[in-house]
């Protein structure tokens, strides 16, 4: 048995495309029922739904063979010990900077003003500030981040744009790209040798549905 950890939302319609296009059918519709283990049409397959910063765990500790999880949840929860043969270039969005409406961020950043920013990716905020000198308070939150600086909570958030509509609707504008993000496939090492045959086999298999 394979077991592939897919988290819901963003990435999961996407990667059920993609594994459609490898002949692979997810039997049941997590919508519909609170399963939390799918069946797929090869018997030897089955998918578990998990958190999406929950699946690189899942993958690591080999509760999951492999895992489809985006690049931002890698870079802030820790890549350790996992084997990331793809990039599925799915899920693309990128992490940005944004701030309120009128906010002049160049200034701030200009006459090295302290900025307090929140965001769900502290790791990769306190990265990319450091890296330009520019000093931040930062603030941990686990959601709706585009609150906080129409609160005044924070001057800043640091958050993944996909249209950049959640933005528009909340009159906060983007300042900076911090970088772009898809989703990537990730493999237990160790399953990777013991079931060496069948999983080389999807990997090979999800590679040539990959859009170049
Ligand atoms: C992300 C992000 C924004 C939204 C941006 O949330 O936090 O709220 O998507 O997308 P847009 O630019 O297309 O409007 P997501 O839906 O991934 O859920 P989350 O709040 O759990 O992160």
């Amino acid at each position: 048995m394979i077991t592939l950890a897919l988290s819901k939302g963003r990435i999961f319609d996407e990667a059920l495309s993609l594994l459609g296009a490898v002949g692979i059918q997810v039997l049941e519709d997590p919508d519909t029922s609170r399963k939390l283990i799918l069946s797929t049409s090869r018997a030897d397959l089955r998918i578990v739904l998990v958190r999406a910063s929950d699946v690189p765990t899942y993958v690591q500790y080999g509760g999951a063979d492999l895992g489809v999880v985006g690049k931002d949840t890698l870079l802030e929860t820790g890549d350790a010990g996992l084997y990331q043969p793809l990039d599925l270039k799915i899920a693309k969005c990128r992490i940005s900077v944004a701030v309120r409406e009128g906010f002049d961020y160049a200034a701030a950043v200009r006459q090295g003003s302290r900025l307090t920013v929140a965001t769900k990716y502290v790791a990769i905020a306190r990265e990319f500030f450091a890296a330009k000198g520019v000093h931040v308070d930062l603030i941990k939150l686990y959601g709706s981040m585009e609150l906080a600086p129409l609160t005044g909570l924070a001057d800043a958030i640091v958050d993944l744009v996909s249209t950049g509509n959640t933005l528009k609707a909340n009159h906060l504008v983007e300042v900076e790209r911090i970088m772009d993000i898809s989703a990537r496939l990730v493999v237990n090492q160790a399953a990777l040798k013991l079931k060496q045959a069948p999983l080389r086999a999807l990997i090979n298999a999800i590679a040539a549905a990959v859009k170049i």
